[in-house]
């Protein structure tokens, strides 16, 4: 399973990159604007900053939600650098917008799904990537696990080549869940991927190693 971070936050960024498990970021307009990235030409340089930091993919998102526009903004992310995908929101232009890019060599990440059914479409628009959103869907107190685990299931049955991608990821647990359910990728905050690390029998045995080598070598 690749590691994506969902930020715009270019210390964040450097932090997971540095772990050396970094497969990818992940933005959308609400994390651009969390970091005060405003104004055409600045987004087009925050992304170009983020696709000079890391080797993979980068979504960056369009903000019209009509085919004409959403193409003529896409085409111009997909010029900043050969890791770009362009995220396109799940809705009939994007469809369309999504199928047109396949054609054209453009990769994609369908965002903003929350049924098995646009999860089908995308995959027949040639989604790169399709973004369920887990945590969004907990909050409505469904199951955001179980989407994954029936995309996956649909995916494998049918052939299709979309990875899924795990997003609004907010717990390390969702992580481990989103693994076992069949993502092909999960996408959160560096906070939920550094909570992986922990366990207290982990903290309680290196104090233990650490204090016999002091005690045997004092
Ligand atoms: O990747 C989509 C994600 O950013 C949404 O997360 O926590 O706002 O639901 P959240």
């Amino acid at each position: 399973m690749k590691f994506f971070v969902d930020t715009a936050d270019l210390d964040s960024i450097t932090e997971a990159k540095d772990l050396g498990i970094l497969d990818g970021v992940t933005t959308n307009p609400s994390l651009m604007a969390k970091q005060g990235i405003s104004g055409d030409k600045n987004v087009l340089d925050h992304y170009k900053k983020i696709c000079d930091l890391v080797e993979g993919d980068v979504s960056a998102e369009v903000i019209s939600t009509d085919f004409e526009g959403m193409v003529m903004e896409g085409e111009r992310l997909a010029e900043i650098a050969p890791n770009i995908v362009v995220k396109v929101p799940m809705i009939k232009e994007g469809i369309k917008a999504i199928s047109h890019f396949t054609n054209r060599g453009i990769r994609t990440n369908c965002t903003l799904v929350f049924s098995a059914g646009q999860a089908i479409l995308a995959a027949k628009a040639g989604a790169t990537y399709l973004s369920p959103f887990i945590g969004r869907v907990d909050d409505l107190n469904w199951n955001g696990m179980d989407l994954i685990h029936d995309i996956a299931e649909i995916y494998a049955i049918q052939g299709f080549d979309t990875e899924i991608l795990a997003a609004s990821v907010r717990s390390s647990l969702h992580i481990v869940q989103a693994a076992k359910s069949g993502a092909d990728v999960v996408t959160c905050p560096l906070k939920a991927i550094l909570g992986l690390l922990n366990h207290p029998l982990t903290d309680i045995g290196l104090a233990k190693f650490l204090a016999d080598h002091k005690k045997a070598n004092s």
